[in-house]
């Protein structure tokens, strides 16, 4: 896990598959990104299930991860998260170019996610990558703060084709 004292660079981060000698690394991380983490469980199954589980290193710092399923010809992206110290430094984009390629590679054609409505950091990254809101899902969530109110989870999808790893530079020009 990172120190406070450490200073590295994480444009330069390699993406690959997850272990389950990760899950420790991935699980501390989730514990900082999410007001409802996985838990240690949620990621072996994943892994047990054939889930495509992706981790980020910096250096061999463990720094993001992502998890997608396949669906038929559709996957679905389950989680994707990054060090809050290290973010807006292109490491969730590394992971998204990965696992599209990679689900491109085993037939999805489609991918579909839920974020919540409120997270507009993780929809303004999702719309730079190409995807479109296609509905909303009321009540879907817990409650992130402290009230007791469940929150709405915003649909959304994107395309994919054989170049949709670079589908966030598209979505830029
Ligand atoms: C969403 C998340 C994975 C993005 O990770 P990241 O490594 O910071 O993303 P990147 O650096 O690759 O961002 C690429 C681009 O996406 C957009 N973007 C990313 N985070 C953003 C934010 N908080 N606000 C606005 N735009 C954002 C920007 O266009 C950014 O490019 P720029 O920094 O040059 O402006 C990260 O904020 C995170 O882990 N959040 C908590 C977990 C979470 O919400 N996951 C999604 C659940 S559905």
């Amino acid at each position: 896990m990172l120190s406070s004292t450490q200073t590295l660079s994480f444009s330069s981060a390699r993406v690959s598959p997850m272990a389950e000698a990760d899950v420790a690394d991935v699980l501390a991380i989730e514990r900082r990104c999410n007001s409802h983490p996985w838990s240690e469980r949620n990621f072996r199954d994943a892994l047990a299930s054939g889930y495509l589980c992706l981790i980020a290193r910096e250096a061999g710092v463990p720094c993001g991860f992502a998890v997608g399923r396949m669906l038929l010809d559709e996957a679905e992206l389950l989680l994707i998260a990054v060090l809050p110290e290290i973010r807006r430094q292109g490491v969730a984009t590394l992971l998204w170019n990965e696992l599209a390629l990679r689900l491109y590679a085993s037939g999805a054609r489609r991918i579909h996610l839920e974020v919540r409505q409120s997270n507009t950091g993780a929809q303004r990254f999702y719309a730079m990558r190409g995807f479109t809101i296609e509905g909303i899902r009321g009540g879907y969530y817990p409650s992130g703060t402290q009230d007791s109110r469940r929150e709405d989870a915003l649909l959304m999808q994107v395309a994919l084709h054989s170049a949709s790893a670079h589908a966030g530079d598209a979505a830029k020009e």
